[in-house]
């Protein structure tokens, strides 16, 4: 286990030192955000520090720019171009001058300093007494909040106080559009391809306590405008000017600083894009929202946050009693989480949240697999928006099979607004599997939600014509038996690539193909009118259903009859194995070997078949996850951060429980305690919801099945007590897990019907019900 920077408390992050080491990995783990914009925990006031020990970023999600993407030898369907999330004006900046000596931790002398994030009231406050050179002594605390109820705001308090002296304060507070990249990491993890300036200063204005400014991408055309309002509360004397230069907006205050009385500056800001506002109203609406706030003041605005928590944590929270490290470790996951999903249907959840530029702000099926489990079981109105999102891309990944020459849909590997953005097909395009992924998702969605509504409405044109581009890259092959083979694919495992018949692929595209023909006949049956609607747009003719159903019972499902195991994929088991014990001084493998020399081993990055028995786990037995959990966990390296939840989850129910706990204490703090040495660039989120999985999944026991959820609890030894809320159908039902004990409550619903080690329970609202905890060896063997 790392050490942790942070004490251990069961709602707070603290800092209670700066230390410069740590200012970029700070900056992350204390970044704020709402799903609609975020901003990394750099300071208001600025900061001199050497360039790689700070990265200042604010994002919008899902505003991007374009790029070209350039290849010296291309290739037919290559995507041209990319996407990528651009870091837009910085609108915190409040700077504070003591006759004319900038205030700054680095220099003078720090003697208080203490940060905290206080994930019940969702801010972060800031507390320092600061000296200047000369000996002039100014306490400054300083808050900040982004709205999770109004999506376009951000609130932040800037209060200071002189202790030893009176005189001139300056306050300077500013929005500055002047953002150049200097990123040139090739690590695709840390950076994006943008480079120099990418946007443009449209118009700006300042008057009085108010400002904005409007940017538009070069390329992407995209526009967003920024707005700030101001309010002062002070007994002190102060004038202030604006002033407005090419990509600037500010205000300077100077105030008649008297020795023990405050002076607090509350700055609203707001930023509006044309992706959701027409153009021309882009400026009203920033200005309505900081006008609109200033009016209900920051009181309010403080005591939303805390209602809008109080509401989320009553859904989700996890109590791990026994455990404060992890109690602390997932709550910052599930806080995080909440903080970087979007609550709207056409952005999604990036894979570094809205805290860092690594991935480009791109959506992968991170979303689909990892993290809306999260959502769909805690709040399933934020899981509709997953769904909404992949049907609104549909016309996209329509496009996209066209061009490579498929019918149906083919949706993107990575993406931000549809189009494939990913330049190195084989672990890109080739990751057909992103497909089924969608559809599971959407799957578990209706199963867990009953909205039929949506599937008739939207799901099943995903459905179906995901299903038709099985159909188009599949064939019966006559030397394995006329079996419909996948080939040319590569799994979740990117150590491997362009393969045939990978065996997740084929698998979740069975599923696909009988989803989709399972969804075709019911609607036939109850949704006639829909059917007609959706089967007219796409031309869908019965003959197809047919073929779905026939190409998924004869999916050719890979097996090796000699080592009693699922292979990875046909030539796997054919190549050399690498042991990850020897491999320690090399990883990530992506950053030290050419993938063709990572290719041709048996090595993995991350879980492919055991990540197919988690996610289809009613197809297989214990014992089959035990052999196949022996044979590919020695050669992987968990190179990914998607990897080390799964194996969690699967050493739970093998019987391997000490493996079960190591695996999970890498996912539970794995951006708290930096576990891969770069939560400087950004959060991990799928690792974060993937941490929530291996405790409810796997400590907690529960797994959905196609008939209900299944309870087979099995807390590690030190917990006292494991506590957590499901909704599932419409109920709400509370879990509480002791050593000796497993109880439920139905708290919305009238009944449900549950599995206790496969003996069925109906729970009625209100009543509790409790029973023993098999001992493990009963409960297993
Ligand atoms: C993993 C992918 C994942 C991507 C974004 C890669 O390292 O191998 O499975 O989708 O990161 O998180």
């Amino acid at each position: 286990m790392k050490k942790s920077i942070y004490p251990y408390e069961e709602w707070k992050i603290r800092e209670n030192a700066f230390d410069i080491n740590m200012n970029y990995r700070n900056e992350t783990i204390f970044s704020l955000g709402n799903g609609y914009f975020g901003m990394r925990g750099t300071f208001e006031e600025g900061y001199t520090g050497p360039d790689d020990t700070t990265f200042n970023a604010t994002y919008i999600n899902g505003f991007y720019e374009v790029y070209d993407i350039k290849y010296t030898e291309g290739g037919y369907g290559f995507p041209s171009y990319g996407e990528a999330m651009v870091n837009v004006a910085d609108s915190k900046i409040i700077k504070l001058f003591i006759d004319n000596e900038p205030f700054d931790i680095l220099k003078g002398n720090l003697i208080l300093y203490e940060r905290v994030l206080d994930m019940k009231e969702g801010f972060t406050e800031r507390k320092l007494l600061w000296e200047t050179e000369t000996g002039k002594r100014i306490e400054i605390i300083v808050r900040r909040l982004i709205s999770f109820k109004r999506q376009h705001l951000g609130v932040i308090v800037f209060l200071f106080k002189p202790i030893n002296f009176s005189g001139n304060v300056k306050l300077i507070s500013e929005i500055d559009g002047n953002i150049n990249y200097r990123n040139e990491s090739e690590d695709v993890r840390v950076g994006s391809n943008m480079q120099g300036k990418v946007m443009e200063t449209l118009e700006s204005q300042v008057d009085s306590y108010l400002g904005w400014i409007m940017q538009s991408t070069k390329r992407s055309k995209l526009k967003y405008v920024c707005s700030f309002n101001h309010e002062i509360k002070t007994k002190n004397q102060f004038k202030f000017v604006n002033y407005r230069y090419e990509d600037k907006v500010g205000i300077e205050f100077n105030i008649d600083a008297r020795k023990g009385e405050t002076f607090e500056l509350t700055k609203y800001i707001s930023y509006y894009t044309s992706r959701e506002c027409a153009e021309d109203c882009i400026i009203d609406e920033a200005l309505k929202e900081v006008e609109n706030a200033k009016r209900i003041g920051v009181d309010i605005i403080f005591k939303e946050q805390s209602d809008y928590l109080n509401e989320f944590w009553a859904d989700a929270d996890v109590v791990i009693d026994g455990d404060i490290s992890l109690q602390q470790g997932i709550r910052y996951n599930e806080f995080q989480l909440l903080q970087s999903v979007s609550k709207n249907d056409i952005t999604n959840i990036c894979a570094k949240g809205l805290t860092g530029e690594g991935y480009e702000g791109h959506y992968f099926w991170d979303s689909d697999i990892y993290i809306m489990p999260f959502f769909l079981y805690t709040k399933p109105e934020i899981a509709k928006n997953f769904v909404m999102f992949r049907y609104n891309l549909l016309d996209a990944a329509r496009k996209r099979a066209k061009e490579l020459g498929y019918k149906g849909a083919l949706y993107p590997w990575r993406t931000i607004d549809g189009p494939e953005c990913s330049s190195y097909f084989p672990a890109g395009t080739a990751q057909y599997h992103i497909n089924s992924d969608i559809v599971l998702s959407i799957k578990k969605y209706v199963e867990a939600t009953l909205d039929y509504d949506f599937l008739f409405k939207y799901g099943a044109e995903v459905v179906f014509e995901t299903a038709r581009l099985w159909i188009s890259i599949g064939s019966y092959i006559p030397l394995k038996n006329n079996k419909f083979c996948i080939n040319c694919v590569t799994g979740p495992d990117e150590y491997t690539a362009l393969v045939d018949n990978n065996a997740y692929t084929n698998y979740m595209a069975q599923m696909n193909l009988e989803y989709a023909y399972f969804v075709a006949k019911e609607m036939i049956k109850k949704a006639p009118d829909d059917y007609k609607r959706i089967s007219e747009k796409i031309s869908l003719s019965d003959d197809e259903l047919e073929e779905w159903n026939i190409a998924a019972q004869n999916m050719y499902l890979p097996y090796s009859a000699e080592l009693n195991i699922i292979p990875q994929d046909d030539s796997f088991l054919y190549k050399e194995k690498l042991n990850v014990k020897d491999l320690e001084s090399e990883k990530p493998l992506l950053l030290h070997r050419h993938y063709l020399n990572i290719y041709r081993y048996q090595i993995c990055k991350q879980p492919d078949v055991l990540l197919l028995m988690y996610l289809r786990r009613e197809l297989f037995s214990i014992d089959e996850i035990k052999r196949n959990y022996d044979y590919y966990e020695p050669i992987t390296t968990h190179d990914s951060s998607l990897s080390p939840a799964i194996f969690s989850i699967l050493a739970n129910e093998v019987g391997y429980y000490e493996k079960a706990y190591d695996y999970f204490m890498m996912t539970a703090r794995m951006d708290l305690d930096d576990y891969n040495g770069n939560v400087k660039d950004g959060i991990h989120t799928a690792c974060m919801a993937g941490a929530w999985s291996a405790i409810i999944n796997g400590f907690g026991g529960m797994m959905t099945y196609p008939d209900g959820l299944h309870f087979m609890p099995n807390i590690p030894v030190g917990w006292r007590l494991l506590s957590y809320n499901v909704k599932y159908k419409n109920c709400k039902l509370h879990v509480d897990i002791t050593q000796d004990k497993i109880s439920f409550l139905l708290i919305d619903g009238a009944e449900m019907r549950i599995y206790l080690y496969d003996e069925e329970i109906l729970l009625s609202n209100g009543l509790k019900v409790e029973k023993e905890v098999k001992k493990l060896e009963e409960q297993r063997y």
